[in-house]
């Protein structure tokens, strides 16, 4: 599995207690870091009766932890806490609970607790007996009445062949009620979606020290994997241009630096490959020399004779051949009648959504802080973004690229 980039992820401590329960914690692990969660599974040494370290280790987003003691960390009792955006317990034990509300910090998982300010739910799992005994009612209690939010058991079979009340909670219900949980605290709107951003001017070598390029600085693609990225997105950008990405995202995005339209077909056409969004905002070149020199030409060989030939569409290549469910958002510079353009431009492209913007009106287009764009849909809707900076130009973009696939998503 591709872990994709994690500084931006929200960060989850999965708490595993030792009851017969902790299997189906594997479930709640593989399906929080599928939803782009960054899982760190805490396991007590009774949990590890129950279920093996390495099952935990393979399917989360780092090793389990179980130590107090760990050489590597000298703090790991509050290093974990600390870094936490929620912790969950599945299963909590009635021992486990027990000590949680007593206070107690005799491992790692009772640590951490102690040690987090992150909303935490727990998930109680036991035989109906223990469920019922006004010990356990009387710490969950506890804990409730400080902020602990408990997904309660269900009624149907335990161990040993018993039913009751005491259950774990459904892995479902539980990944549901962590979401939530972390979109109460900001979850990010863009959260595990795989997003491909072109950006740049394309450089077609003359020779290898010329080349034919364009106007474009490559501000607006950047622009828009930076604002995917804060959004929770895991992004990779292929770009042409040397803009350095700003520090809090450098790390977390994808990036692939390239040169010319065929290095970039060949990058984005990679990438594209389970991608959910795809958006092209790369000035590629139309047209490059047909036969560049392998050497350098020299004026005394006299001024040479360009040939050029097109490059090939990537745009409408990857909607030629694009997955279900894949968004394809392309851009258009356009001098005056920019609308009329853009409209049949969205139609012969095949794309979802396409961004217009005039780069003869003034503070817009080419190697500017600010642009002003119409983004056209293909469900016939216009969106106009005036003039503003390209971080709000990026926003927008991402904006409609959330309606659009909501809007998709409710008609199929
Ligand atoms: O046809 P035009 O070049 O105006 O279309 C612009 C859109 O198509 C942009 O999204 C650009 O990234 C993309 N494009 C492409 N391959 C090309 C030329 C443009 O993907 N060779």
């Amino acid at each position: 599995m591709d872990a994709g980039p994690t500084t931006l992820r929200p960060r989850v401590v999965l708490g595993v207690c030792g009851g017969i329960a902790a299997y189906k914690a594997v479930e709640v692990c593989r399906r929080l870091v599928d939803a782009g969660v960054h899982v760190t599974p805490v396991l007590t040494d009774d949990a590890i009766r129950f279920v093996g370290e390495v099952t935990f280790s393979a399917l989360a987003s780092e090793p389990v932890q179980r130590s107090l003691w760990d050489e590597s960390s000298p703090i790991p009792h509050t290093a974990l806490g600390q870094g936490a955006d929620l912790v969950v317990v599945v299963p909590a034990t009635a021992h486990t609970i027990a000590r949680y509300a007593a206070g107690l910090s005799d491992d790692l998982l009772t640590a951490t607790l102690l040690a987090t300010r992150a909303p935490v739910l727990v998930c109680p799992a036991m035989h109906t007996e223990m469920w019922e005994h006004p010990s356990v009612r009387d710490n969950l209690a506890t804990l409730e009445r400080r902020g602990v939010d408990i997904v309660p058991p269900e009624s149907g079979r335990l161990a040993g062949g018993d039913s009751g009340e005491g259950r774990l909670a459904d892995p479902g219900v539980i990944v549901d009620r962590v979401l939530e949980r972390l979109g109460r605290a900001g979850r990010p709107d863009l959260l595990g979606a795989r997003v491909v951003v072109s950006a740049g001017g394309t450089r077609e070598a003359l020779d290898p020290v010329r080349f034919i390029t364009n106007r474009s600085s490559g501000k607006q693609g950047h622009a828009i994997a930076v604002a995917a990225a804060r959004r929770g997105a895991d992004v990779t950008l292929v770009t042409s241009s040397p803009l350095a990405l700003p520090p809090d995202v450098a790390t977390a995005v994808r990036r692939i630096d390239v040169e010319s339209a065929a290095d970039m077909e060949h990058a984005v056409g990679a990438a594209a490959d389970g991608a959910d969004v795809v958006v092209m905002a790369a000035a590629v070149a139309d047209f490059r020399p047909k036969r560049p020199a392998g050497r350098k030409l020299s004026k005394e060989e006299g001024i040479p004779e360009l040939v050029l030939e097109p490059t090939p569409d990537i745009l409408a290549g990857l909607a030629a051949r694009r997955p279900p469910g894949q968004l394809l958002v392309g851009f258009a510079a356009e001098t005056p009648d920019a609308l009329e353009r853009g409209r049949r431009k969205l139609a012969r492209k095949g794309v979802d959504l396409l961004v217009v913007n005039d780069v003869s009106a003034p503070g817009t287009g080419f190697d500017h802080d600010t642009n002003a764009v119409v983004i056209l849909g293909a469900d016939g809707s216009t969106t106009e973004v005036p003039l503003t900076s390209k971080d709000a130009v990026a926003n927008a973009v991402l904006d409609r690229v959330i309606a659009h696939h909501n809007e998709k998503r409710s008609t199929t």
